[in-house]
């Protein structure tokens, strides 16, 4: 048997995407291993969202030149959005890549390990305006047996002008939701007790067969009804197709989390304009209060980019007020990182120096530090739903698990097991996560 050992970069898609990257190898006598020296084939799922990113997987190239100097039979391949964007230069600039394959082409695999065996350079980067893998039983890698992400629809077509994700993912397609169910149900038998359905815009997802139309609040709904004791997540929603008809949804079950992350990328009209993100902050602020007047207790997180073109202090100080009005629980926040050929690398210069960049990221890691800890705060002396995903890193005696809001809860393991609801009350907080007892 040979062994492959899959290393994943960027969002919860490529880690989806692993996973069925995995299945396909299984049916051809692959097994993983987590052991990166017993491995005959490395596979490298990469990210392009920022130059970072990029930097990260090009270091850890030149890291496995010496373990192929040791092993001349090993092979490394290079998936993912830095295999699409980069295509044939992976080869040129990096001589320890063997194969080069982009999100589209992971079927090809087997092909092209068996072309690359008679000497061949081995490839795959054409976009598909249909493939979903939709069949295809994704074999989860590092799994704690309690949650798994489900991929259900592909590529985006939003073209905001920072974003890579168009170019990299191709046009947007929404997976057969009978694969979905099948797949969720598939978990739920095997133990899982939460699933996340994955895209880079759900609300789109729109799968259309005969006369049947199933949108994303149909699908949460029949995703939810699979049993009540599957908690049912989903990511990322774009604020200007959030629905009023799937908020209605969320509230009306229980076992859909009450978490929604909605990226507001800037407070700024003018600043969102540029970013071709198609809302005013006016238009988000609206979406926020019919999120808050059907679901009260519901967690908002959000993403934020510091410095984009032009960006003035006063548009800059305009996202330290939304995100004060919003009271966000959590955030995601980045500087901007001008990505090639992308709408704003044509057409706007990437004019904040770095160190202002840094500047204004910082203030907005201090305030969403300060809106955590409030919103934790909040909770110190309620009661929460937790389930368990596992142990704590800190201590062996003590269990972590979630919240329906998404907020990480440590507490004494006891008798409890990964897998159980319990109730928790908390006790006490950090801005990072809450402590509680039983
Ligand atoms: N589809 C998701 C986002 C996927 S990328 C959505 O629209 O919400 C995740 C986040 O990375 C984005 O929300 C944005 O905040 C950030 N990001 C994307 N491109 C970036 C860039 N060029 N520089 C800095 N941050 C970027
Ligand atoms: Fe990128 Fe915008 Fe698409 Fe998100 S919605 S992936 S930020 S283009
Ligand atoms: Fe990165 Fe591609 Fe995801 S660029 S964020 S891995 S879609």
């Amino acid at each position: 048997m040979n062994k492959v050992f899959i290393e994943t970069y960027g969002c919860q898609m490529n880690q989806a995407d692993s996973e069925v990257v995995l299945s396909i190898l299984g049916n051809q006598g692959y097994e993983l291993t987590m052991d990166i020296n017993q491995s005959d084939l490395i596979l490298i799922n990469t990210c392009s969202i920022r130059d970072n990113a990029e930097q990260r997987v090009k270091s850890r190239l030149m890291e496995l030149e010496a373990l192929k100097r040791k092993n001349s039979n090993l092979r490394v391949g290079v998936l993912g959005c830095m295999a699409e964007r980069l295509k044939e230069e992976l080869f040129e600039k990096n001589k320890v890549v063997d194969l080069v394959v982009g999100p589209d082409g992971y079927r090809d695999i087997p092909l092209l390990l068996n072309e690359y065996n008679k000497g061949q350079r081995a490839f795959s980067v054409m976009l598909s305006d249909e493939e979903t893998y939709s069949e295809i039983k994704p074999v989860r890698i590092g799994t704690n047996g309690v949650s798994a992400f489900v991929s259900i629809m592909r590529g985006c077509e939003n073209f905001c002008s920072y974003c890579v994700v168009p170019y990299t993912r191709g046009k947007e397609r929404s997976r057969d939701f009978e694969s979905i169910l099948n797949e969720v149900k598939d978990l739920f038998d095997r133990g899982y007790r939460e699933v996340t359905l994955l895209g880079q815009n759900v609300n789109s997802y729109l799968y259309e067969k005969d006369d049947i139309k199933v949108d994303f609040s149909d699908l949460m709904e029949m995703v939810a009804l699979i049993s009540p004791l599957l908690r049912v997540r989903f990511s990322t929603s774009h604020p200007k197709d959030i629905s009023e008809k799937l908020i209605k949804v969320i509230s009306k079950y229980l076992n859909i989390c009450k978490y929604i992350h909605l990226p507001v990328q800037s407070g700024s009209a003018v600043v969102l304009k540029r970013m071709n993100r198609k809302y005013t902050p006016e238009e988000y602020l609206k979406k926020i209060e019919m999120i808050r007047n059907y679901i009260p207790d519901c967690a908002i997180s959000t993403d934020i980019i510091a410095g984009f073109c032009g960006e003035s202090i006063e548009d800059h100080n305009q996202t330290l007020s939304i995100m004060r009005q919003v009271g966000y629980d959590y955030a995601f926040m980045f500087y901007y990182s001008e990505r090639p050929n992308t709408l704003a690398a044509k057409k706007y210069p990437d004019d904040i120096p770095l160190e202002e960049k840094k500047k204004r990221l910082d203030q907005i890691i201090t305030l969403q530090n300060e809106l955590s800890y409030i919103s934790n705060s909040n909770d110190v002396g309620k009661e929460f739903e937790v389930l368990i995903e596992g142990e704590s890193k800190r201590s062996k005696e003590k269990l972590f698990g979630r919240t329906s809001q998404n907020k990480v809860v440590i507490f004494d393991r006891e008798d409890n097991k990964i897998g159980d609801y319990v109730r928790v009350k908390i006790t006490s907080c950090t801005s990072a996560t809450l402590m509680g007892k039983k």
